[in-house]
């Protein structure tokens, strides 16, 4: 039997029409982008998190000369709010980024792994997480929920 699987999302031509919560969210994940560490790509990735008590945690991208070692913004800050913040759930998740692995044009997309990641966080937390992502022609694309970015995704069941 046939099935369909769709979703909608916003797409706004320049992140600065967002509501102004979600446009301290973007400035802070910019800010956090600067403390990135990429030598080796040259890609820098800025990720915030607004967590449900309102509070806001960043994380960027960190490399490694060996290179799989490295991990990505999104998983960062995932995991920095996993391991300081376990009572707080994740409210809404911004990705920026930088440089020229990636056509300014071109949707910023997060990875395989950090969706997985993302994912489960939305599973433990029993609330969708909505996710901003400003490419960087500064297009601004809102995502309601993980599952939409990840479905029929890999679950422990939760
Ligand atoms: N990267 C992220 O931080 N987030 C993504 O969504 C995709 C890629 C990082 C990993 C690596 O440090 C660099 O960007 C190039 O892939």
């Amino acid at each position: 039997m046939k099935q369909e699987h769709s979703f909608s999302y916003e797409l706004h031509e320049n992140w600065k029409e967002l509501p102004v919560q979600d446009q301290i969210l973007v400035d802070r994940a910019f800010e956090a982008m600067q403390a990135a560490y990429a030598p080796y790509s040259k890609f820098k990735v800025g990720a915030s998190v607004r967590l449900d008590n309102d509070a806001i945690v960043t994380g960027s991208n960190q490399e490694n000369s060996a290179y799989p070692s490295g991990l990505c913004a999104e998983r960062v800050v995932l995991f920095h709010v996993g391991a300081n913040y376990p009572k707080q759930a994740v409210q809404t998740l911004c990705i920026v980024a930088e440089g020229d692995l990636i056509p300014s044009e071109k949707l910023l997309s997060p990875c395989g792994a950090c969706r997985q990641v993302m994912l489960e966080t939305e599973n433990r937390q029993n609330n969708k997480i909505r996710v901003i992502i400003v490419n960087q022609d500064n297009r601004a694309l809102i995502i309601n929920s993980v599952i939409d970015l990840l479905p029929f995704g890999f679950s422990a069941g939760y």
